[in-house]
Parts: C-alpha cells; sequence; structure tokens
C-alpha cells in the first residue's frame, strides 16, 4: 500500500482507555516556531548560520519569522487550550539566554517565564525542553559540543534557566534527539552546523550525553520535586531479508541508531559490537563519565516517526550497512514508513529491555500536503494516522507499559529544517504570509476525542 487506504476500518478510541492522569499534549519547538531571531537581546544561533549557506535549506529559506510565535504565544496557547490538551511541550532557545559575559539574558528569562505563566493559566503543564539544536553561534565558533567546554556552558545555561523557572515547571527534557544533534548536525550534515565527519559526530555525541547526566541533578536541585528525562528519537530495525548477513547488519544498525543511547543511559556503556567497528573514530571518554550519563532520570521521551529496513552493504563504513526502502508500503508525504506497530513494539522494548520507570511519547506525528479548500483543511491521512498511533500506544499500555503521556508533533506547521516550510506536520495550518492559524480536520479529531471521550 503506497497510498492512504481510506476506506480501511480505524480503532474504535476512548479516552478512557488511556490512565485518567494521562498527558494530552503537543509539542512545538523554539527556532521551528518562533521567529523573532534579532528580539529580545538573542544571540545568533547555529541554524541562522546554516539556513544562510546557499542549498543548505530546500526552499532557501530560514526560522528567522518562522510562526512569530515570540509575538503570537498569546493565541498559539489558546488553541492549545482549546485542544483539550493539558500539557504542552516547548523548547527554550539557549540564544536567548546566552551572552557574551556569562550573566544570563535577562530579556531571555522574561519571555520564557511569561510563557510559562500562559501555559498554567490555561492549564497547560508546562514540559520544557533544553535543547532542541539551537546552539548559540559564539559557542560552535569555540568548538560547538565536539568540546567538551560546551557541556559546562550546556551546564551553566540549565542552571539559569532551571533557576529561574523551577517553581513553575515540574517537567524537564535535557536534550531533543541527541541523534540528530550529532549526526545530522556532523556526520551527514543534513543540519546545522553542517559538519561531515563520523568521528566528531560521535564525540559530540558523547558530549550531549554527559551534558544530560551533569544536567540531572541541576534540575532536581533548582526545580524541587522536578521531573527530568531526555526525549530520544528511537526507530524500530527491520532486516531486508532473512539471510544472516542482512540480519547481522540490521543488528548493527541498530546498535548505532537505538542502543548507542539506550545502553549508556541505562548504564550499560556504549554497545562493544558497535564500538569494535568504529575504530579511530570511537569517542574519548574520561573517567566517570559513563557514571555521570548513567543517573536514573524521571522518564524517558520517545519521539517515533518510522521504522527502518536494513540490509547489508559491504563496503559502506563504518557498519557496512545501508537503509533500503521497501516498496509498497504507506508512506507519509515525506516518505517516511507510515507503521504504527513500531510504535507499540518501541515502547514495550524499552520496558522490558531498559526497565525505564515512566514512558512519554515525546512526538509523533505526520507530514502531508495539505490544501486549504473553502476555508478547512481536510488532512483525512493525518488524522488517520493520529487514530492509528493513539491505538499502538494503548496496545502498549494494555500490555503493561507505563506510558504516561502522548504529545503530537506539532501543534503548529512550522520550520522543518533542512526542509524549509516545505513540510507541514501541524494540527493547525499556518498561512506563512499571513501568519493565519486554522485548525485542521486532525486537530478538530483531536479536540473531539480530548473533549468528548470518544
Ligand atoms: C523530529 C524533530 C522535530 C521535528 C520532527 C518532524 O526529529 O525533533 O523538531 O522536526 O522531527
Amino acid at each position: 500500500m503506497t497510498a492512504n487506504d481510506f476506506s480501511a476500518a480505524l480503532p474504535a478510541l476512548r479516552r478512557s482507555d488511556f490512565p485518567a492522569a494521562f498527558r494530552w499534549g503537543t509539542s512545538t519547538s523554539s527556532y521551528q516556531i518562533e521567529g523573532a531571531t534579532r528580539e529580545g537581546g538573542r544571540v545568533e544561533s547555529i541554524w541562522d548560520r546554516f539556513c544562510a549557506t546557499p542549498g543548505a535549506i530546500r526552499d532557501g529559506s530560514s526560522g528567522a519569522d518562522a510562526c512569530d510565535h515570540y509575538r503570537r504565544w498569546p493565541q498559539d496557547l489558546d488553541l492549545a487550550r482549546d485542544l483539550g490538551t493539558n500539557a504542552y511541550r516547548f523548547s527554550i532557545a539557549w540564544p536567548r539566554i546566552w551572552t557574551q559575559d556569562g550573566a544570563p539574558n535577562a530579556q531571555g528569562l522574561d519571555f520564557y517565564e511569561r510563557l510559562v505563566d500562559g501555559m498554567l493559566a490555561r492549564g497547560l503543564e508546562p514540559w520544557a525542553t533544553l535543547y532542541h539544536w539551537d546552539l548559540p553561534q559564539a559557542l560552535q565558533e569555540r568548538g560547538g559540543w565536539a568540546a567538551r567546554d560546551t557541556v559546562h556552558a550546556y551546564t551553566a545555561y540549565v542552571d539559569a534557566v532551571t533557576r529561574r523557572l523551577g517553581d513553575r515547571v515540574n517537567h524537564w527534557i535535557t536534550h531533543n534527539e541527541p541523534w540528530c544533534t550529532a549526526m545530522h548536525g556532523h556526520w551527514d550534515g543534513m543540519h546545522a552546523p553542517g559538519i561531515r565527519d563520523l568521528g566528531t559526530a560521535l564525540q559530540v555525541c558523547h558530549h550531549v550525553l554527559l551534558s544530560h547526566g551533569l544536567a540531572v541533578p541541576l534540575v532536581r536541585a533548582n526545580a524541587a520535586g522536578a521531573q527530568v528525562g531526555i526525549a530520544l528519537s528511537l526507530h524500530p530495525v527491520r532486516a531486508a531479508s532473512t539471510s544472516d548477513d542482512d540480519m547481522a547488519a540490521a543488528r548493527r544498525h541498530d546498535g548505532l541508531r537505538n542502543r548507542w543511547f539506550l545502553d549508556p543511559l541505562a548504564g550499560r556503556g556504549y554497545p562493544e559490537d558497535v564500538l569494535a567497528l568504529l575504530g579511530a573514530a570511537a569517542p574519548r571518554i574520561e573517567a566517570r563519565d559513563l557514571e555521570t550519563i548513567a543517573l536514573p532520570t524521571d522518564f524517558m521521551g520517545l519521539n517515533y516517526y518510522f521504522p527502518e529496513t536494513i540490509a547489508h552493504a559491504p563496503g559502506r563504513a563504518p557498519l557496512q550497512t545501508a537503509v533500503v526502502t521497501p516498496p509498497d508500503v504507506e508512506r507519509t508525504a515525506f516518505g517516511w514508513e507510515v507503521e504504527p506497530a513500531g510504535l507499540t513494539e518501541l515502547l514495550l522494548r524499552l520496558h522490558r529491555e531498559y526497565t525505564v520507570p515512566a514512558l512519554h511519547v515525546t512526538e509523533n506525528g505526520s507530514c502531508y500536503d495539505d490544501e486549504v479548500i473553502d476555508g478547512a483543511v481536510h488532512d483525512e491521512a493525518r488524522r488517520r494516522y493520529l487514530v492509528r498511533h493513539l491505538a499502538a500506544l494503548r496496545d502498549a499500555l494494555a500490555q503493561g507499559v507505563p506510558v504516561q503521556g502522548y504529545f503530537a508533533w506539532s501543534l503548529l506547521d512550522n520550520f522543518e529544517w533542512a526542509e524549509g516550510y516545505t513540510r507541514r506536520f501541524g494540527l493547525t495550518h499556518v498561512d506563512f504570509a499571513t501568519q493565519q492559524r486554522l485548525l485542521k480536520r486532525s486537530g478538530q479529531w483531536y479536540r473531539d476525542f480530548l473533549r468528548t471521550g470518544t
């Protein structure tokens, strides 16, 4: 099935199938929605710089305006409230807090305090992500995440933010998708800062995980009773065939894609089978780093989008693997395979193999080529995607997995990184020329489900 089969029956869902205290939310990130990149004392971020590189962004755009959320946030939080959600995941832009002399930028802290108060006033529990990819460019010039000093710059930033907001934000996510920070930023170069070097990427990855571990006790010290975790992008991995070669290749791919993050966080160190293949690209690890990375957290955030199919590919360093595209599978407009059962599978795996105390789906969503017709967006494909993934989450709950929340990506159409404004993921349509918001059919479904329970 390549297209969406709209005739297939959808699973019946009830809100009461989920725990009473379940977090129903939407998710966003600073650079993708805020705009106002030169206001309030914000400094340049690696994404401002990257977007200015010819050819880096599909449509040549940037987050300079995005959804103008910096000014329109009251209206956007109204949208989240009107959906009937009870939680909202957002990220704090480090470039709004960073200053040359090290003292935090008061205007930046004030902005996020107003934003958080706006959430609280609307009954939205704030879920703050401390790093969703927008590093201050000045820190990149000192080596960025490849430099160990950036870990300490990060903890100083986390200290400033959690001191200020710790009395009102009880849920903190240290990092969003370290895979993307490290690998898209420094291996394939698709994301800022656009470096292409595996050794650098793995060092970055180690520093990001280390900074996570250092942030955990800091958040707890500054935000009494707060819960802290990390959000990982994980992918179910399938072998392209049942041959021994493909099965072993799938295992190696899983090693770098998933276990490379899960194992050290769980106190098992980096997976030996992958380390053995990395040679000189392996990261430098100092004494006690692995202990720091493994400090227990309160929850894990899972960002789930798609599974991957892997074939043995001799000659392709370092893993001798290739991602292949299975024919005849359902895909979104982005080309991402649609497989709700992959969500159930990942949640079960996290619960059984890694015994995390609590799980939240911190991102899940789909991109389609939406059109506004007669003042409405009939995004039936996205509605079906949402219903089927919620049903998959319910299946995991029924099998005893402690999933406590679901955050749909995204509240708004936004700046989709290297794809610019060509990929729409929102439950709300944004006309980027007029900044008009329009709730899509999928968003109406989410609202009706949350409000009526069916
Ligand atoms: C995730 C990112 C998020 C968004 C979605 C589509 O990898 O965390 O910012 O771009 O993909």
